[in-house]
């Protein structure tokens, strides 16, 4: 499942759009070998990379974002991030028991990532991290 950058994923801020491109960098650096090492590597970066993101997009979103909205898309964070350690699990001993399972779940939380919470649930606190991104990055570059 190779998958590129779409301009229309992109929030229009550089720093906010930077960080959500290096989901595609894992993805196609999983795709071009899709085994064992690959799923090692890409389950590593993406327990990274979710407490970094995440932690920054819900620090973002919260003072502009409704209570209800924002702890449901908080909450689909806490899925992705639950999904993640649960396959990391199944590697706990030095080898899955069974690599291809691991290997296919590795495949679909990468799938489910992009294809459901980037491309569909991010959008929708698009206005809410756009507008507190401004003022935190903006800011900064400023000062
Ligand atoms: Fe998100």
């Amino acid at each position: 499942m190779a998958v590129a950058w779409n301009d229309s994923y992109s929030f229009g801020h550089n720093k906010v759009d930077e960080e959500r491109r290096k989901i595609f960098d894992i993805a196609n650096q999983f795709a071009a070998r899709r085994d064992l090492i690959a799923a090692r590597a890409a389950l590593a970066k993406l327990a990274e990379y979710s407490r970094i993101l995440f932690h920054t997009e819900e620090t973002l979103i919260f003072a502009s974002l409704g209570q209800q909205e924002y702890n449901k898309h908080a909450h689909s964070h806490r899925v992705l991030m639950k999904h993640v350690n649960e396959i990391t699990l199944m590697d706990l001993d030095g080898k899955p028991q069974d690599e291809k399972v691991f290997v296919q779940k590795t495949a679909a939380i990468l799938e489910m990532w992009i294809f459901n919470h980037f491309i569909h649930e991010d959008p929708k606190v698009r206005p809410a991290l756009l507008k507190a991104a401004q003022k935190v990055f903006d800011h900064s570059k400023a000062g």
